[in-house]
């Protein structure tokens, strides 16, 4: 550590995002990325933006907040866009949890207690129940404010609108911050309640549902007010946040909306036939609503079934903590699917074999 660091960031541990691995050819199902590509028009819309790249990206991103907006009645006045939702969560964070602190559940999306860690914010982990879902009557005497991702991160466990309502509804003086990057697979989204409250910020991104990780589109729903704050935040960081190849390929994704339907639609349909498969193999699989599955077996760690598939070409993602047991796999194509499938079905086989 050098001596100049900053006091406050001697201890930040940053986020460890999912392998990249670039030495052989991987099957990936590490990152919650999408295995089809971009929708067909936004090679060529990101083309004709590359050849004005001498000039700076539009700092308002007004068409493209007006089209995010329409989708749910709602105005540019009430989006947001950053680079990526990492992004946009960083400007909220700033924004609204800087100073006052944040409780999010103890089986989440790890971004969260590292941008906390960065800001000084302290923060809360409420345990998920037993079987990880989230009881909101344990947020009822929290007044800081909350962070929800609904489908969860990890767990891929979806609360119902309904209960987002409730959790709003416990204390209009605390802001409810519900983190959608996954509820394009099945889950319906809570952006329609920003008309009703003032409390609350809905945060998505073009990452996982429209193929375009490699782009980074993210953007935030809510009132005027939270927005005009937001982006106080977001401009005096950087007014050119999101680039104008970004803009343009996020505009004709949203126009593309045969294709997301299509590309969703498979992931979740790709997403029962995993879960079944595994299950009839004696892996317990959580119920989700995201593109990827958390799964575990009795006969093999989550260390040791994330080891064995690496070794023979799939990545899959494995974390400590509470769901150590665990692997977390993203939903791929149905082929790369069933090379998984059959991958694990053999490990399963040569761990029984091997323990006697
Ligand atoms: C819950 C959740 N939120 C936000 C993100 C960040 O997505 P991006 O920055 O690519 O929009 C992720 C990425 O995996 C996530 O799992």
């Amino acid at each position: 550590m050098s001596r100049f660091l900053s006091g406050a960031l001697k201890g930040l541990r940053p986020y460890v995002p999912g392998e990249q691995p670039q030495d052989r050819k991987y099957i990936k199902l590490n990152t919650n990325e999408s295995p089809f590509p971009p929708a067909p028009g936004v090679e060529e819309a990101v083309r004709v933006q590359a050849r004005a790249l001498n000039l700076y990206s539009d700092p308002d991103g007004l068409p493209l907040r007006r089209a995010l907006g329409a989708a749910y009645g709602l105005a540019e006045g009430n989006v947001s866009l950053g680079n990526g939702s990492d992004e946009v969560l960083s400007h909220l964070f700033t924004a609204f949890l800087r100073g006052r602190g944040a409780a999010f559940p103890d089986v989440t999306y790890g971004f969260y207690p590292v941008l906390c860690s960065l800001e000084g914010i302290p923060f809360k982990e409420v345990p998920l129940r037993g079987d990880f879902t989230v009881n909101v009557a344990d947020y009822a005497a929290i007044n800081v404010p909350v962070v929800l991702a609904n489908p969860n991160a990890q767990t891929g466990v979806y609360l119902p609108p309904g209960q987002i309502e409730e959790l709003v509804l416990q204390n209009r003086d605390r802001l409810v911050i519900i983190d959608e990057a996954y509820v394009d697979f099945g889950g319906s989204s809570c952006v329609p309640l920003v008309k009703k409250y003032d409390n609350l910020v809905v945060v998505q991104t073009m990452s996982k549902s429209r193929s375009l990780a490699g782009a980074r589109l993210g953007c935030c729903f809510a009132c005027e007010e939270l927005i005009a704050e937001t982006e106080a935040v977001r401009r005096s960081l950087n007014p050119y946040n999101v680039n104008r190849m970004t803009m343009a390929a996020a505009l004709e994704s949203l126009s593309a909306r045969d294709y997301f339907e299509k590309c969703t639609r498979e992931i979740a349909s790709v997403r029962e036939y995993t879960a079944t498969k595994l299950k009839n193999m004696g892996f317990e699989v959580l119920p989700s609503l995201a593109n990827f599955l958390l799964a575990r077996h009795g006969a093999v760690s989550g260390a040791e079934l994330y080891r064995r598939l690496k070794e023979r070409g799939v990545l899959v993602r494995h974390f400590g903590g509470r769901i150590d047991g665990f692997i977390r796999v993203t939903i791929g194509t149905r082929e790369q699917t069933d090379v998984f499938l059959a991958l694990a079905g053999r490990i399963l086989a040569e761990v029984t074999y091997e323990n006697g």
